[in-house]
């Protein structure tokens, strides 16, 4: 019988053309693929006849499967001997529980593989021409959460750039959390929905603006936050792409 594997594999952060060729590869290949409700649906166009494709949903706090019951998934149908790929927006270690399938995979003996993904902290704002760092000028970048739990404060740490993910439901308190750490008012700031998907859209302003100008717009997730100068970058190559 064919020895079973697993492909944890990053779609890219939306626009499905941004998988790597190796993803893109094991895609075609897999006999069962599980996909978050975040990695592009474009990509199953592409898998082979038969394959199995399972919806394991998670995103924004709608799962469909509990993380005990993917991990059980992946070992049973890579025991059964077939190629599984699990399909992540993104990459699957940043903000994912890649990692955490990759150690239950381990310690389960299955063979397993990690496929990078592009992003979204660095990929939506790119599509919006926002470069998180510029030579001589801005030089750190920090990738934050903005949901804690635990009654844990949101990070603003002292960093040119930050770019919080999950931020949109909470945007008051990672606002306010960033003003406390000294930034001003007047920080460019902008939110990217869905970057690099066709309906992609971007909300900028400052820290003193941005929540009454992503309520008046209807901001959801899932949104990138981006905060520092490089916004200032995105509003001069691709200044109509910004509400
Ligand atoms: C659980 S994290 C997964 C991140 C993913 N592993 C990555 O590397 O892009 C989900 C959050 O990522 C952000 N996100 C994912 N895709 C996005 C996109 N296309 N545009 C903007 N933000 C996105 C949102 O903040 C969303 O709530």
């Amino acid at each position: 019988m064919k020895k079973g594997k697993v492909c944890i594999v990053g779609a890219g952060p939306g626009d499905w053309e941004l998988i790597s060729v190796k993803g893109f590869n094991r895609i075609k290949e897999a006999d069962v693929i599980l996909y978050d409700f975040l990695a592009s649906k474009e990509l199953l166009n592409f898998t082979k006849k038969g394959a199995q494709l399972i919806c394991v949903g998670k995103a924004d706090g709608i799962h469909l499967l509990e993380q005990d019951e993917i991990n059980l998934l992946l070992f049973k149908k890579a025991k059964e001997g077939n190629l599984v790929v699990r399909l992540k927006g993104g990459d699957p270690f940043v903000f994912s529980r890649g990692i955490e399938e990759a150690l239950y995979l381990k310690r389960k003996g299955v063979d397993f593989e990690i496929v990078q993904g592009i992003t979204c902290a660095f990929g939506a704002p790119e599509s919006f021409g926002i470069p998180l760092t510029r030579r001589g000028e801005v030089s750190s970048v920090a990738v934050l959460t903005g949901r804690k739990s635990n009654g844990r404060p949101i990070d603003a740490p002292d960093c040119d750039t930050l770019v919080y993910l999950m931020a949109v439901s909470n945007i008051k308190k990672v606002v306010t959390a960033i003003l406390k750490s000294g930034r001003p008012k007047a920080t460019p700031c902008a939110f990217i929905e869905r970057g690099t998907a066709k309906e992609e859209r971007s909300v900028a302003g400052n820290l003193g603006n941005i929540i009454s100008k992503a309520r008046s717009h209807a901001l959801r997730a899932p949104s990138v936050f981006i905060v520092g100068n490089v916004v200032e970058y995105g509003k001069k190559i691709y200044g109509h792409k910004f509400k």
